[in-house]
């Protein structure tokens, strides 16, 4: 059955994590869980070149606060929420819409100003990067996924990672993404996906996994 939400996923709802649709309202916070998901990823580090956490925070709220409302307008961003509280979101491109457009000029320049420029351009030298090495054929991209730290480890990013393959099944394609933890190999693997490529970036190592269709 289609749902006008996802497109043809349905949300899940297993007693103790239920996944949906990000609405417009819960913006500022998924951008809050995502900043706080992200702020010690190596890469972050590299890119936003402090050794302070509240600075890589801010710095990821910033670029949230541009992503997430053409995330949600072109892309899929989906929530999960545990015991009533966002615990995680995904964010992806459906085949026909990577990239996703830009943000307009004002949330640009917003995003420049609040991150700094040199952290906005090393942000934009990496997403340059790494597009060369994305599948010639039609993919599903999985851009981001986080959890909140308090609620990481309790199946929570499984929960979002199957629900979102349940949508790139259906369309019979495959799958594509980057991270910057050798960690989450594991994770990534046991839903399907390989390392089809690995680079350095501003000296972090990148894995890029694909999952075939199925
Ligand atoms: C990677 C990430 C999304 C995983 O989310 P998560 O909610 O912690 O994932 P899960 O709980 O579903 O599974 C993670 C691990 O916890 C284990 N686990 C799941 N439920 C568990 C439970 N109830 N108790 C203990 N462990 C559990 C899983 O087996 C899995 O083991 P692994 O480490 O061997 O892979 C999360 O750690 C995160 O946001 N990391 C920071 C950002 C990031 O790196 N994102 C991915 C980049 S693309």
């Amino acid at each position: 059955m289609v749902n006008p939400l996802f497109g043809v996923a349905e949300p899940r709802d297993d007693g103790s994590c239920a996944i949906a649709a990000m609405e417009p309202g819960q913006i500022p916070a998924v951008g809050e869980i995502l900043s706080r998901a992200f702020r010690d990823n190596a890469l972050n580090r590299a890119v936003i070149a402090s050794e302070d956490p509240e600075r890589r925070l801010d710095a990821n709220r910033h670029g949230m606060r541009a992503l997430l409302p053409v995330a949600r307008e072109f892309g899929r961003v989906l929530t999960a929420s545990s015991d009533g509280a966002l615990s995680g979101a995904l964010l992806s491109s459906p085949p026909d819409r990577y990239p996703l457009p830009a943000p307009g000029w004002l949330p640009r320049l917003r995003c420049l100003v609040g991150q700094g420029w040199r952290v906005a351009r090393r942000w934009g030298d990496v997403f340059d990067e790494l597009h060369w090495l994305h599948p010639c054929e039609p993919h599903w991209y999985l851009a981001t996924l986080g959890v909140d730290p308090d609620h990481q480890r309790r199946g929570v990013g499984t929960a979002l990672l199957d629900t979102w393959l349940v949508e790139v099944d259906r369309d019979g394609l495959p799958a594509y993404l980057e991270t910057d933890s050798a960690a989450n190999l594991a994770f990534y693997g046991r839903a399907g996906f390989a390392v089809v490529n690995q680079i350095e970036l501003l000296g972090v190592g990148v894995f890029c996994l694909e999952r075939p269709p199925h």
